[in-house]
């Protein structure tokens, strides 16, 4: 065997390693893959609260490993943290409070240059179709309310076990 042969196949091989452990470790980190992430909190919203009109139903709330680590730790949250907010319609029926149709999935995502916005990035989607984003002023739209939790850097929902 000539030695570029043998080289070609270590290549090969090296490569072929890469895509495999690739696949073994799924990325857990962008949103597609929130509902793999820790369930921070859920909270119904009735009629009648001053937020039903634009958050009326049942959310649940979602962070990724290095936002759950910020929640628990009660430290700042850092770059990369991902936090998501998942909104349902509320259906009563026999008694029981049940999950809807989706209305909204919203995230905050932290960065170091949303610098409006407390460095978190803001997005909401309707109906939870990421072809349908509805934040074109995240200043106005999300951070005019979020910015009151200044000193929770902007996150109102905190850990419990
Ligand atoms: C009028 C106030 C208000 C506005 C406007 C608002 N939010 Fe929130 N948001 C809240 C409150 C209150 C919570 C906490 C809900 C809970 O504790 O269950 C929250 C929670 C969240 C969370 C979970 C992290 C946290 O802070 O607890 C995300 C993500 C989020 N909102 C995204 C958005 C996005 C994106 C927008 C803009 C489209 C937006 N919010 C606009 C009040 C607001």
């Amino acid at each position: 065997m000539t030695k570029k042969m043998f080289m070609l196949i270590i290549l090969i091989g090296f490569l072929g390693y890469c895509v495999k452990d690739q696949e073994a470790q799924p990325k857990k980190d962008d949103l597609k893959d929130y509902r793999q992430f820790y369930h921070i909190k859920t909270l119904i919203l009735e009629e009648g609260h001053p937020l039903y009109k634009d958050f009326g139903g049942i959310h649940h709330i979602y962070a990724n490993e290095k936002a759950y680590q910020a929640y628990k730790n009660k430290t700042k949250f850092p770059e990369g943290a991902l936090i998501v907010f998942d909104l349902m319609e509320v259906v009563k029926k026999d008694n029981a409070v049940a999950e809807g149709k989706r209305k909204v999935l919203a995230y905050m995502k932290k960065t170091n240059k949303n610098k409006d916005t407390g460095n978190w990035e803001f997005q909401a989607f309707a109906e939870g179709d990421l072809s349908k984003p509805v934040v074109k002023d995240a200043v106005n739209q999300c951070f005019a309310c979020h910015k009151s939790v200044e000193k929770n850097d902007y996150v109102f929902s905190e850990w419990r076990n």
